[in-house]
């Protein structure tokens, strides 16, 4: 179950899902929509949310946001933008919450970028993208559904192609047949720290990951 969090938090009142370990079907988060449903993990200050509801307006995207004052920052701001229908974040630990939601194979595609700012050994227990992640998002994908994963720090992206490309349930779909490299972001939509990555002339390593289909 996700940490209770405490009623003194200035945020306590972040948008979060219900409480308990039941599972939640995207219709009861987005009332009236058929999906389909594209899912961000970490979307901090939100600019990827409000560039993909715009580039793919028939999308309907779900973030999950440990901070609770980015979550509720921008969920009102969606709000506010009139994009609620379309758009929410949810404060919620995304290694927690993905394991509640469904329909299983229903999810578009899953992002996740330039997560795991951590560099102490002591903090690795916090990287989001391990083993358990994997299993919930391979779960949630449609058929031929998309695993995108954004970083500007070399090792990260090594330790990502290491662990997806391992895992059975999903095979590499970059610019090239058999890897998982691409050299742009195809989605119309660019996150806060890629603009950023952009402007300092970062390297940005784009891995891309299609689920498998079952043998
Ligand atoms: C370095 S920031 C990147 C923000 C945004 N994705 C971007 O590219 O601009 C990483 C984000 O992931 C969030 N995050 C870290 N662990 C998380 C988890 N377990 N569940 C949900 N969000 C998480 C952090 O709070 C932060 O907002």
């Amino acid at each position: 179950m996700d940490k209770v969090v405490n009623p003194r938090h200035p945020y306590a009142h972040a948008a979060q899902l219900p409480p308990g370990t039941d599972p939640v079907a995207f219709p009861e988060i987005f009332p009236g929509r058929e999906g389909p449903w594209e899912i961000e993990i970490g979307p901090g200050r939100g600019g990827f949310m409000f560039e993909r509801c715009a580039a793919a307006p028939e999308v309907t995207l779900l973030g999950l946001e440990i901070r609770f004052k980015w979550a509720n920052i921008v969920d009102e701001k969606l709000k506010k933008g009139g994009l609620s229908a379309q758009a929410r974040v949810l404060a919620a630990d995304a290694k927690i919450a993905l394991e509640r939601l469904r329909p299983d194979a229903s999810v578009r595609a899953v992002f996740l970028m330039f997560p795991d700012p951590w560099w102490k050994k002591r903090h690795e227990k916090r990287l989001v993208l391990g083993e358990e992640l994997l299993v919930n998002i391979a779960r949630l994908l449609t058929p031929e559904g998309h695993l995108f994963i954004q970083t500007d720090v070399e090792e990260r992206a090594q330790r990502y192609e290491a662990l997806v490309s391992a895992h059975p349930a999903f095979e590499p779909a970059g610019d090239e047949a058999g890897n998982p490299h691409l050299v742009e972001n195809p989605y119309g939509a660019r996150s806060p720290r890629e603009h950023r990555a952009i402007a300092d002339g970062l390297p940005i390593h784009r891995l891309r990951y299609r689920k498998r289909a079952p043998a």
